[in-house]
């Protein structure tokens, strides 16, 4: 059955002011049952939570709702979602918490900073696994030396956010486990992008952010809730000691988690579906992979044929992610320009600090990312397609 994109696209009041979308991979849009969750929650009452009266209570089964749906989507156990306000702050607050001197962490020049300098920053010795700057690979090999008996961590994205790159993380999660090593995987870029199974991955903590799959700016990070009983984060004396919560510090935002339900609830409805959610979502989720590919292909052969543009990296396995610059104009001109066409993407590093520095564009502006997601057709892809033409 093909992908009903034009019912996908109408759920998403935004799309109808006539841009073309193509900066999801910094953030998609938010569909209408998102927006009345959110607007919902805040007018029927909410509380703090562990009240006694009715108003905390549907905090509380907004907090529950919010782990069950996103331990649906990924794969996780509800009682090992940690939820807090981006992938950022959480991965912070857990490298303090889980590595430290006399560690080792293995990290890799692929990921995006936010799983990379938090593990930089906690005294540890850092030992890098490199990428291959024209394929835009990360090749798993490396790994067998770069882990021994002393690392605690190995942190590795599931997709690069700049060249979409899926880099073998099971293989790799094989190689940290065999050492005793811990497998920090970073499921922001990929996680919008299809099905997602974190126990396949071999990840033990799997970090994801909702604002990035058409939910609320809400990040949360998924773990399985006897390893995180003996980790030992910093908090509060009085706040909960218990799993997960002693991960999350300060009041949530509790009408942006019942939000994050309802994204989870829209993309396991994308395409009509039976069984659980878990099934549904992994049923519409393969069918929003295989639209954004059908799609993609048709973005990277036409910009291969452009003689005035350079396109980063050609991975294997790849998100639908492209990342290029144009001969003569520098990618904020191209952002600009394209901005004038009414295409939204993205220009500069995109925070692949580490990436960029090896292609060696960090110090230049970087390059353009255009990103599909599901909600993305044909013709925004020919509206990129014919502003980059102009360009030559
Ligand atoms: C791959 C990747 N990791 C981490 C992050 C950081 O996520 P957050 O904005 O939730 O802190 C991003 C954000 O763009 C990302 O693309």
């Amino acid at each position: 059955m093909p992908f009903p994109i034009k019912e996908v696209r109408a759920t998403y009041p935004a799309l109808s002011d006539g841009y073309a979308y193509l900066d999801g991979a910094a953030g998609t849009q938010t569909p209408r049952p998102v927006i009345d969750a959110i607007a919902t929650a805040y007018r029927t009452g909410i509380g703090n939570v562990g009240g006694a009266f009715p108003a905390s209570h549907r905090s509380d089964a907004i907090v529950a709702a919010c782990r069950a749906a996103v331990a649906d989507l990924v794969g996780g156990d509800p009682g090992g979602v940690i939820l807090g306000p981006n992938m950022t702050t959480l991965t912070y607050r857990l490298a303090r918490a889980i590595a430290g001197p006399g560690d080792e962490v293995v990290l890799s020049r692929l990921d995006h900073d936010a799983n990379v300098r938090p593990w930089t920053q906690v005294g540890a010795t850092v030992r890098w696994a490199e990428v291959d700057p024209v394929t835009g690979e990360l090749p798993v090999e490396q790994y067998a030396e770069l882990i021994n008996e002393r690392t605690r961590v190995v942190a590795v994205t599931a997709a690069s956010n700049i060249l979409g790159t899926r880099p073998d993380v099971p293989a790799i999660a094989e190689l940290a486990h065999r050492a005793g090593a811990l497998m920090y995987v970073d499921g922001v870029h990929a996680t919008p992008h299809g099905p997602v199974d974190m126990r396949a991955l071999g990840a033990d903590f799997y970090a994801t952010s909702a604002y990035k799959w058409s939910g609320p700016h809400i990040g949360a990070v998924v773990a399985d809730p006897a390893l995180l009983e003996t980790i030992r984060p910093d908090k509060l004396a009085s706040s909960a000691d218990t799993v997960p919560e002693r991960f999350e510090t300060g009041t949530a935002a509790f009408a942006d988690l019942d939000g994050v339900t309802a994204a989870v609830d829209h993309l396991a409805a994308m395409v009509p579906g039976t069984g659980n959610r878990r099934e549904r979502l992994l049923a519409s989720m393969s069918a929003a992979e295989e639209h954004e590919t059908a799609l993609f292909s048709v973005l990277t052969g036409e910009l291969e044929t452009m003689p005035h543009v350079t396109l980063y990296g050609k991975p294997a396995r790849r998100t639908a992610t492209v990342y290029f610059n144009v001969a003569g104009h520098t990618p904020r001109q191209v952002a600009e320009h394209l901005a004038k066409r009414g295409v939204n993407v993205w220009n500069g590093h995109n925070y692949a600090w580490e990436l960029t520095g090896v292609l060696g564009i960090r110090d230049t502006g970087g390059a353009v990312r255009a990103g599909l997601v599901h909600y993305n057709d044909r013709s925004d892809v020919d509206r990129l397609l014919e502003g980059v033409a102009r360009l030559a």
